[in-house]
């Protein structure tokens, strides 16, 4: 027969409230996420200090539900795996003494994960055939990184974002046309009716490294674009300037990520993090990759935003290379990708 591990991850780094029994890293036994996003939306984006206390509110049931809705019960969970990091620290803090506090009094294994690890793993959770190495691109409301994932738990960063994250750009942009949050789900529904070649918003290129993005000029260009417009007396299209703005940000994104793709040699890419669910992004990397002979990956909308099946499914192959947290595992809201802190 063959193993059976189950994992139960726990997602608390932002404004979802997530945990879920994944079977192998990839078999999906169950999958609950409490999102604040309404509650978030009357302040224009993400209160600290409001995540913590709604993540203290509904942990317990979220982890009941997904033990539930598993049909497991505690002695059939082999680890529990957590986001120890990066993320709001008060946010974090929430989840990691969750698990501890499970982990010690029923003696389960604890595996800390790294949140943007948990995002690149959601692929092999929709893509069972793939395996590493490949190419990824990781973007998502505090991310924006190019990886090569040489193996399991094996990560070397190509480029990241010297300034905004895209998902950022995506939300501060969508505010200032008054779309209001989160900006990168709106901006990709009005962008289907805009032209995306109304306005030619710059796509900032690295002279030291081809591979790192930047998205703060870009977000500026837009929003002097509507100043002046305002002060000109012009109306403002909406659509227009949505979907030149997101066709500005997938150039960007492809251009780099198939440079990488070409120098690394390697013929599978996948892409991960919230902004990856946006359906120009998807679609841009599906041709491109055709055209070329990649094979593309990408996981389902549901495992692009944040979601504790990318825990659990990172927490199995860091289970099955021997990471055990102690007691002692403490938030780490900086924490880099490939840095292990126990
Ligand atoms: O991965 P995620 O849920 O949280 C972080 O780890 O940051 O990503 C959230 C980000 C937000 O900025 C949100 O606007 C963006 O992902 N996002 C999108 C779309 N759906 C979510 N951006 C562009 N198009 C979308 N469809
Ligand atoms: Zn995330």
């Amino acid at each position: 027969m063959s193993e059976s591990i189950k994992i139960l991850g726990i997602e608390s780094s932002c404004d979802e409230t997530a945990a879920a029994v994944v079977e192998n890293g990839r078999n999906v036994l169950s999958n609950v996420i409490s999102s604040q996003i309404d509650l978030h939306t009357l302040y224009g984006g993400v209160v600290p200090e409001i995540a913590s206390r709604k993540h203290i509110e509904n942990i317990n049931y979220v982890i009941k539900k997904a033990l539930d809705d598993a049909n497991c019960t505690w002695d059939d969970i082999d680890a529990i795996s957590v986001t120890y990091g990066p993320g709001l620290v008060g946010a974090l803090l929430v989840g990691v003494a969750e698990a501890k506090a499970i982990a010690f009094a029923k003696d389960i294994p604890l595996v800390g994960v790294h949140h943007i690890e948990g995002h690149i793993c959601a692929n092999y959770v929709d893509n069972k055939e793939l395996e590493p190495p490949f190419v990824c691109l990781v973007v998502s409301g505090g991310h924006t990184h190019l990886v090569v994932v040489n193996d399991y738990g094996k990560y070397q960063i190509l480029g990241r974002t010297r300034d905004d994250a895209a998902g950022e750009a995506f939300d501060k942009v969508a505010r200032s046309i008054g779309l209001g949050y989160p900006g990168g789900p709106k901006i990709d529904k009005v962008s289907k009716s805009g032209n995306p070649h109304a306005y030619d918003f710059p796509r900032a290129k690295m002279a030291d490294n081809e591979y790192d993005f930047s998205f703060s000029g870009l977000k500026s260009a837009v929003l002097n674009h509507i100043n002046v417009a305002k002060m000109k007396g012009e109306e403002l299209v909406v659509e227009d300037i949505a979907a030149s703005f997101q066709q500005a940000v997938v150039d960007v994104l492809v251009d780099h990520t198939m440079d990488a793709v070409k120098k690394t040699g390697l013929k599978k890419m996948a892409i991960a993090g919230g902004v990856s669910s946006n359906t120009a992004i998807r679609k841009a990397f599906e041709d491109k990759c055709r055209e070329n002979n990649i094979e593309f990956y990408k996981p389902e909308p549901i495992h692009c935003t944040d979601n504790a099946v990318m825990i659990a499914s990172a927490g199995y192959y860091e289970f099955k290379a021997g990471v055990r947290h102690g007691w002692d595992l403490n938030a780490i809201p900086n924490m880099k990708l490939g840095e292990r802190k126990y």
